[in-house]
């Protein structure tokens, strides 16, 4: 076991809840998703995981380790990309993994190795003697997490890596993770509060909400439990508390949410319900109906009645 969190309680000043009984598992040379909304609890998880938080309750492990922020030894072993880009804009990236690479020890000829080798797979080989500067968003991302290679960490953590960045960049990332996936054995920590990206990478993908696992699993068994069950939206011109209700009473439902004016109807596989749903909307208009298979943002929907998208500023 690479990570063990239970049951664990962080509460910052001002008394926000910001763990609440969370709990994660990695095991050896796998890629965990943790999906959750802006807000979720997620980079919280990640501190008190790497020891820059304490936390006020709960079992916090790393390669069979209490953590304490203390134990200089779990350091080396994990790499750790910020949400932030933590690269200092005025050094040539050379410079910038240089220094990296002496914090964890490395030195000489072996470090130069690495700056090489690094440099490649984050591309930048032939871009390491330009600063920060002058690079493109994408660029600094990658250069911040080849900062966090240079001492070959067993476990990387990568918090949100792809915010903010071009789709060029964001599928580069992908690949990457992908291919240090196949390629070695280290274990990946990815959080993200797109969908689309823990279902390419993630061998399994834990679900925050308020501080809280609501659901894990492979992604293939969070949809199967869904599985046949049919998801309608309808958007009408001004939904009510009411409808859901009435919507709620149909046999055959298993859950209704509205959100936007657009009720998200959830009924039982093979059930053939539109004509029933529609004849509860008789009163009101419909601007819109849709009609598919569930996808996880279906799942996090059902559970939580709110959107992954939440609070998401474009
Ligand atoms: N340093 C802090 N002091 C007080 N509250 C915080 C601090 N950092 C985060 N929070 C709060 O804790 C909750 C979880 O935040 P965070 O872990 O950053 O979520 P995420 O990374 O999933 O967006 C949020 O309500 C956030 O406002
Ligand atoms: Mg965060």
């Amino acid at each position: 076991m690479i990570v063990k969190m239970k049951d664990v309680i962080k509460r910052y000043q001002g008394n926000t809840l910001a763990l609440d009984y969370f709990d994660l598992e990695v095991h050896a040379g796998e890629v965990v998703g943790l999906l959750g909304p802006n807000g979720a609890g997620k980079t919280t998880a990640i501190k008190a995981l790497v020891g820059l938080h304490e936390v006020d309750g709960g079992i916090v492990e790393v390669f069979g380790q209490a953590q304490n922020g203390k134990n200089r030894d779990l350091r080396q072993r994990i790499g750790l990309v910020t949400q932030e880009i933590t690269v200092y804009e005025e050094l040539s990236a050379y410079e910038n993994l240089r220094f990296f690479g002496r914090l964890y020890g490395l030195k000489g000829e072996a470090l130069e190795q690495r700056i090489q080798e690094v440099g490649q797979r984050i591309g930048l080989a032939d871009r390491l003697h330009d600063i920060p500067k002058k690079y493109s968003g994408g660029m600094k991302r990658r250069l911040n997490i080849g900062c966090a290679l240079l001492h070959e960490p067993e476990l990387i953590i990568m918090d949100e890596p792809t915010v903010g960045i071009d789709p060029q960049s964001r599928h580069y990332i992908l690949s990457f993770v992908k291919d240090l996936a196949k390629k070695t054995n280290v274990s990946i920590i990815y959080t993200s509060h797109y969908i689309e990206e823990v279902e390419a990478i993630a061998d399994r993908v834990y679900i925050v909400d308020q501080g809280h696992i609501i659901a894990h699993g492979t992604t293939k068994s969070l949809i199967e439990q869904m599985k046949g069950d049919a998801t309608m939206h309808i958007t009408v011109k001004q939904g009510s508390p009411a409808t859901v209700t009435k919507l709620k009473a149909l046999p055959d439902v298993k859950e209704v949410t509205l959100q936007d004016d657009t009720y998200h109807v959830i009924a039982h596989a093979g059930a053939v319900i539109l004509d029933k749903v529609l004849a509860q909307l008789s009163q009101e208009t419909i601007v819109h109906v849709a009609s598919e298979q569930p996808t996880l943002e279906d799942v996090f929907l059902m559970l939580t009645g709110k959107s992954l998208r939440d609070g998401e500023v474009a």
